[in-house]
């Protein structure tokens, strides 16, 4: 594709083509223009097209920028259209915050990350991994995204923040449609895209209202019991935070998390040689495998940030306050300047210094050790049953430029 006919804006078009010559145009960017200026598109009376965004496509400009919130800031978004006052109630959570609240924030939650609460979670992955895969036992073939990808980051993030097992189908189901970005499978008919947005906001908000009022003077060990109870520093969440705290969590431990596992699978369904290469050692591939198949996807393909002040330099770029500046890190994780024959998946690949859990700086991925964790553990369990697993289709890709989703992947396969 030629640098004049390369669109980001364009869901319809630039994001519905194949992810071979999508990814050839991100090469085409970095090498001829790796600061480029785009038009936003219109998403209609609630969110009319704001005034364009600089693509920054290069590994060393994604990082640099990562590293200086002070001049790329987070507070002003961080999706590409400026969400409407309405909207930040649910979706405006610490991702889209500047120091110090954003700081505050992470304090508080991080005080639920104890080494306690990790090793709870743990056993739980190992335990829903395999109950997950003793469902597969004799079925021979199944839709891998819905049955297997799908359930895991799901029920771990219920279980984190002690949702009760009959809401898990619905926390799904909302999580979906906030990431959809208004792809027609996930929105019912006659339903404003925006509206089912919403609404889907305010449910996973009442969910959490819900199960905060019943934790509150508990003694529970989930982790909204902890955020409720406890005080850090003498401070805690509203429960707006908390309601939005969880709106984050199941979007971005959710929709994340289950596009990487399933990436996985087409990735060893093309790569043969490299199915061998993990199966020969399963627990010494198994870390590195990770991080190669999360470079690969990068579930996250972007992220935005807001320049605070004229002059700030970037590459050789010279920006303006108020600058609208997206990181699309699906770019950097396949720049030539990093990466070896960045498109080949490399089960071994050493060093990986991608940046698919963000650049370095204070919004890097909170759940990143959460997620290696889920995707190892589900990997090693899949292997070692199921080794000849492949899909048999290719992905029904989300049509969506925010998170590289898959909605769904049949898959075929026998047992150990
Ligand atoms: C493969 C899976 C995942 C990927 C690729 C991923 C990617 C990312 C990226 C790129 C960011 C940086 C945002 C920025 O710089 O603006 C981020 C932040 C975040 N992620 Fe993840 N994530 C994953 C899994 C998870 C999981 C499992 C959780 C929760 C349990 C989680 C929770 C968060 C939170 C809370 C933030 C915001 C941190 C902050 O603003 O300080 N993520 N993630």
């Amino acid at each position: 594709m030629r640098l004049d006919d390369i669109d980001l804006s364009d869901i319809e078009g630039f994001w519905t083509l194949p992810m071979a010559d999508r990814e050839a145009a991100f090469a085409t960017l970095r090498r001829e223009d790796p600061i480029r200026f785009f038009a936003e598109a219109d998403f209609g009376e609630y969110i009319p097209a704001g005034p364009g965004y600089w693509a920054v496509t290069r590994h060393a400009d994604v990082v640099e920028a990562s590293r200086h919130p002070e001049w790329f800031c987070s507070g002003e978004g961080t999706n590409i259209p400026d969400l409407p006052p309405e909207f930040r109630e649910f979706f405006g959570s610490m991702i889209s915050l500047d120091d110090p609240r954003h700081a505050r924030l992470r304090r508080i939650v991080s005080a639920g990350f104890t080494p306690r609460m990790v090793q709870r979670l743990e056993a739980e992955v190992e335990r829903t991994s395999a109950e997950i895969l003793d469902h597969l036992a004799d079925r021979g073939e199944c839709d891998f995204v819905t049955e297997v990808a799908a359930r895991l980051p799901l029920v771990i993030i219920c279980e984190m923040m002690g949702i009760d097992p009959d809401l898990h189908d619905e926390v799904f189901h909302m999580s979906n449609i906030v990431l959809s970005q208004g792809d027609p499978e996930y929105i019912d008919e006659g339903t404003e895209p925006l509206a089912a947005l919403l609404g889907a906001g305010a449910g996973l908000a009442e969910i959490m209202n819900r199960t905060a009022d019943e934790r509150r003077g508990g003694d529970g060990e989930d982790l909204t019991s902890v955020l409720v109870n406890a005080e850090v520093d003498g401070e805690r969440l509203t429960p707006e935070e908390l309601a939005s705290f969880f709106v984050l969590l199941c979007v971005a431990g959710n929709e994340t998390t289950r596009n990487a596992i399933t990436w996985g699978l087409v990735e060893l369904t093309a790569n043969p040689e490299q199915r061998r290469r993990w199966l020969a050692d399963i627990d010494g591939v198994t870390p590195g495998a990770v991080e190669e198949i999360v470079r690969m996807s990068s579930p996250v393909i972007h992220f935005r940030r807001t320049v605070t002040t004229d002059g700030v330099v970037l590459g050789d770029h010279e920006f303006s306050a108020g600058d609208k500046v997206v990181l699309w890190y699906n770019s950097a994780n396949r720049d030539e300047a990093v990466f070896d024959d960045p498109d080949r998946f490399d089960v071994t690949r050493d060093p990986n210094p991608h940046i698919g859990f963000g650049g370095p700086g204070p919004h890097f991925c909170l759940g990143a050790h959460l997620a290696r964790r889920e995707i190892s553990v589900l990997y090693r369990h899949l292997l070692s049953r199921y080794p000849d697993i492949h899909a048999t289709a290719e992905p029904d890709r989300l049509r969506a430029n925010f998170v590289n989703g898959v909605k769904h992947l049949p898959c075929a396969f026998s047992a150990a």
